[in-house]
């Protein structure tokens, strides 16, 4: 069976990271979840990574060949909105 060109996996869609993106990433020295996000914006879409954060996990954890556990997930944050001065000011939150 032949393999799929990495070129046509798609990791992250809400950012278009396929999977050979993410190997040139590796090979060029990033290797956390963190510094992948930072240069590539992979789970930095509308999902916030509910849909390639396990993925983005396992290849790390596939090609620097460790634990899944030692491929740290990105740090979540929470949802934020922002806010008007006024409503501040005003002590109301609509
Ligand atoms: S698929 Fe990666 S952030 Fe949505």
């Amino acid at each position: 069976m032949d393999h799929m060109n990495p070129k046509d996996i798609i990791i992250c869609r809400c950012s278009d990271v396929t999977l050979f993106d993410l190997f040139e990433l590796f090979e060029q020295g990033y290797r956390s979840f963190e510094e992948l996000k930072r240069i590539k914006r992979v789970g930095m879409g509308p999902c916030q990574a509910n849909t390639c954060g396990k993925m983005v996990q396992w290849e790390i954890a596939k090609y620097f060949k460790i634990p899944l556990e030692e491929a740290l997930f990105h740090n979540l944050r929470p949802f934020t909105l922002g806010i008007k001065l006024k409503h501040i000011k005003e002590g109301s939150d609509t």
